[in-house]
């Protein structure tokens, strides 16, 4: 290198240069030995240096959009010169502008030629552009941009210009050779504040605000000067940068935890919520999860979480509970007005039971049936009486049963319409004691196997389960409930409303509700539905179907690239909107998640052996082997209509 520079130095060709001499013996330093300039590069010194002004940008940017030249793995100087235009000027300018574009189109139109797109495009933008800087909603400025791209040598330049022109284009950004004005180009892009080159274009504030160096496409840190790890849980990393995406449903700044997760059947919902509960578990987050797809039936297993079956035999809930709940000391508590909470709860249970609204007559009856039922096991007004076993619906049913034998008609009419919950088909649900306490880290209720007949009154013992546990007062810690496929829940009435509720109620409680839902329409076009949304700090939108893309940009006024982005987003990709901070994301899981959170039932299949969910032999009885063809069993053994079966039986067709 040395040798080089001096051999330069001998044979000094007359170059322009910079006053060295003048500026005395410090700035000399900082100066090239030699400058030799061609058509399209420089050799400054011993370096080869080639500049470009880009004269084409895209119609819209997103924050942060000069990142990837900022961070060019290669020596590259970028310069922006900026120059406000007043408003004025900038309102005459755009005038001019727009008559021009519109005669242009006129003309087009009286000589009946094709709309040329890109004028369209640039009218429509001209005048929305004319309209924002009118009411002062922004302000238009004159931007030069710059680049100058450093090489060791002409063959390695010609490498660097080429990698950095496809940079270039992949940024939508035109970049052109400042051919014979390459000392020019160089020294607009030396920190001189000289713009020699003069190849501007008009941007306005927002568009120039996003070219900003420090505006980055990742969220902003809570705390920019602390080091440490941050706060929240992993979603993945950032599709726009180098970068992680951490989120805080339980930070300082949030004015709820709750969070809705929208997108197509299959863009990665399930797999981007069971993430996040795994990753919340470590960080000690209690967690109930309403499944009305049986879906989280391995990851319970594999993190000691509790799992009720609903409608799998012998898994049962009962309505008759008190909430008394355990403290981690082994006290136990419940509310003071537990006995009175319930039987109004009961109400609702049976009303949900007998299919509508009960009369005057018929509640008096389920009253005074109510309490009767807890009397007969002990349960009094007293606090002390709440730990004894609670009773069960065949004691209300009793109960009932012989006030009606005593004369009172309603309450031998709501027996019979009981019956069948309690000696009937529907009587797996109520028949007995509870069977598994929903307590724990977490608890996921499976709702998929409930028969359609039980599946109101499963959902709404469910929810009742989870809202005694969210609002226990008791044990304060943060909570989540977590409500997949919600679109299942919000069919019924008490599913929807009990979302309505703790969407509102949740924040009082340090609790989080998590909705995913693929039905966005249906979210969306439905008052509860709204409010659920409105009331989520945290909004993810993974891939949207093209059906649902207009109502979902409007609702979250999603700019075009950003609807672009959802209508084509990679399975895991998506929106993470909070505030006014949008990021885009790419959810990731570590191969020990990942074999918890799948749902791809190829790979399922192959994990069928290890996995214990215990579910295939509670659903199915064993019917033998299909191969013993006794006479019985040979239908099960797939004969065909005519009882053929087994080579013996076969019948020769081809003979002849
Ligand atoms: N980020 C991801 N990485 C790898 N596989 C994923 C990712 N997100 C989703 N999947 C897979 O895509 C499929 C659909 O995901 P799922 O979460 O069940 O969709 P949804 O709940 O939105 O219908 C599943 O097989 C799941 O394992
Ligand atoms: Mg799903």
């Amino acid at each position: 290198m040395t040798t080089r520079a001096r051999t330069r130095r001998g044979q000094r060709r007359p170059t322009t240069r910079p006053a060295a001499h003048r500026a005395g013996h410090r700035a000399a330093a900082f100066t090239p030995d030699a400058l030799s300039v061609g058509a399209r590069h420089l050799e400054v010194g011993n370096e080869w240096v080639a500049s470009f002004a880009v004269t084409g940008f895209p119609r819209e940017v997103h924050p942060g959009w000069l990142a990837p030249l900022l961070t060019y793995p290669g020596r590259l100087d970028v310069a922006l010169h900026v120059e406000p235009i007043d408003p004025a000027t900038a309102a005459a300018r755009l005038k001019k502008q727009l008559a021009k574009l519109e005669s242009g189109r006129r003309h087009t139109a009286e000589h009946g030629r094709l709309y040329d797109p890109q004028v369209e495009a640039a009218t429509e933008d001209a005048y929305d552009l004319s309209s924002r800087v009118a009411r002062g909603e922004g302000k238009l400025f004159r931007v030069g941009l710059y680049l100058t791209i450093h090489a060791p040598s002409e063959r390695a330049l010609a490498d660097e210009v080429a990698a950095l022109r496809s940079l270039a284009a992949s940024l939508l950004l035109d970049a052109k050779h400042t051919t014979y004005r390459s000392l020019q180009g160089w020294v607009s892009t030396l920190p001189m504040g000289l713009d020699l080159i003069g190849m501007r274009r008009t941007f306005d504030t927002s568009a120039l605000a996003a070219a900003f160096p420090f505006t980055s496409p990742d969220l902003p840190a809570a705390d920019p000067t602390s080091v440490a790890a941050p706060s929240g849980v992993l979603y993945g990393y950032n599709v726009g940068s180098q970068g992680l995406v951490h989120w805080d449903r339980f930070g300082e700044g949030m004015h709820n935890h709750n969070s809705v997760i929208l997108g197509r059947s299959g863009a990665g919902k399930s797999y981007l919520v069971k993430l996040e509960l795994l990753r919340s578990l470590y960080r000690g987050i209690e967690i109930a999860v309403v499944d009305p797809e049986d879906e989280y039936a391995r990851l319970a297993s594999a993190v000691g979480g509790t799992y009720v079956h609903l409608g799998a035999a012998g898994v049962r809930l009962n309505p008759f509970d008190l909430p008394i709940h355990t403290r981690p000391d082994g006290r136990r508590t419940a509310p003071k007005d537990a006995l009175i909470r319930r039987s109004l709860f009961l109400h609702t249970v049976i009303a949900v039971l007998v299919g509508g609204e009960l009369e005057a007559a018929e509640r008096a009856a389920l009253d005074r049936g109510i309490a009767a039922t807890y009397q007969q096991v002990g349960i009094t007004a007293d606090a002390r009486t709440w730990t004894r076993p609670s009773p069960t619906l065949r004691t209300l049913h009793d109960q009932l049963a012989t006030a009606g034998q005593a004369g009172d008609r309603a309450a031998a009419e709501l027996a019979a319409r009981l019956h069948p919950y309690v000696e009937g088909a529907f009587k797996q649900l109520f028949d007995g004691p509870t069977t598994t306490q929903p307590e724990g880290h977490l608890v996921v209720f499976s709702l998929r196997d409930l028969p359609d007949e039980l599946k109101p009154i499963g959902t709404l013992l469910t929810l009742d389960a989870v809202w005694r546990r969210v609002s226990n007062p008791a044990i304060r810690r943060p909570r989540l409930v977590v409500v997949d496929e919600a679109w299942l829940l919000m069919k019924e009435k008490s599913g929807a409303e009990f979302l309505f509720r703790m969407a509102k109620a949740s924040r009082k409680h340090w609790a989080g509700l998590t909705v995913a839902t693929q039905d966005t329409a249906d979210v969306l076009g439905n008052d509860l539905g709204k409010a659920v949304v409105a009331n989520a700090a945290t909004q993810i939108l993974l891939r949207q179907a093209s059906q649902a893309i207009d109502e979902i940009t409007q609702t979250f006024d999603l700019s075009a690239g950003e609807r672009q982005f959802l209508l084509s987003a990679d399975r895991g990709q998506g929106l993470l909107s909070a505030g006014t901070q949008r990021v885009a994301f790419q959810s990731i899981a570590s191969p020990t998640e990942h074999h918890l959170v799948t749902s791809n039932p190829a790979e399922l299949a192959g994990y069928e052996d290890n996995a214990d969910t215990g579910d295939t032999e509670q659903s199915y009885v064993d019917l033998g082997w299909a191969d013993d063809t006794t006479d019985e069993q040979a239908y099960a053994a797939g004969t065909d209509e005519f009882g053929s079966a087994g080579p013996d039986d076969d019948i020769e067709l081809d003979a002849a």
